[in-house]
């Protein structure tokens, strides 16, 4: 049942808790894929609706748990900055608001 990589008595509590987030997000995000394909097969309305919420559901309990994981995790606040909620070309937003080629002007930014 243990995910870990590394023996769990040198781990600190604060990487166990940063595993559980991390474990928790893979099953969030699993889910929403699961109830996503049930709701593209199912030919049953009213299941559809169900499984749709339970999807919608999951996609917030993965918000969740990234939010968590920005809060307590190093990497993940600057790499969401960095991309989320911007316009540009995904692969090209990193260099629209890095200045080092359009100094200053954050143009991947919402
Ligand atoms: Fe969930």
């Amino acid at each position: 049942m243990s995910s870990y990589h590394e023996s769990v008595d040198q781990l600190s509590e604060k990487a166990k808790d940063i595993s559980r987030a991390l474990n928790s997000l893979k099953e969030e995000i699993e889910a929403v894929d699961w109830y996503n394909q049930r709701v593209d097969v199912t030919e049953d309305a009213e299941l559809k609706a169900v499984m749709a919420h339970n999807r919608d559901e999951e996609i917030e309990h993965a918000c969740m748990t990234l939010e968590w994981l920005r809060r307590n995790m190093d990497g993940w606040d600057d790499e969401l900055k960095t991309y989320l909620f911007t316009k540009a070309p995904i692969t090209e937003v990193e260099e629209a608001g890095s200045g080092s080629e359009n100094s200053g002007l954050n143009i991947g930014k919402m």
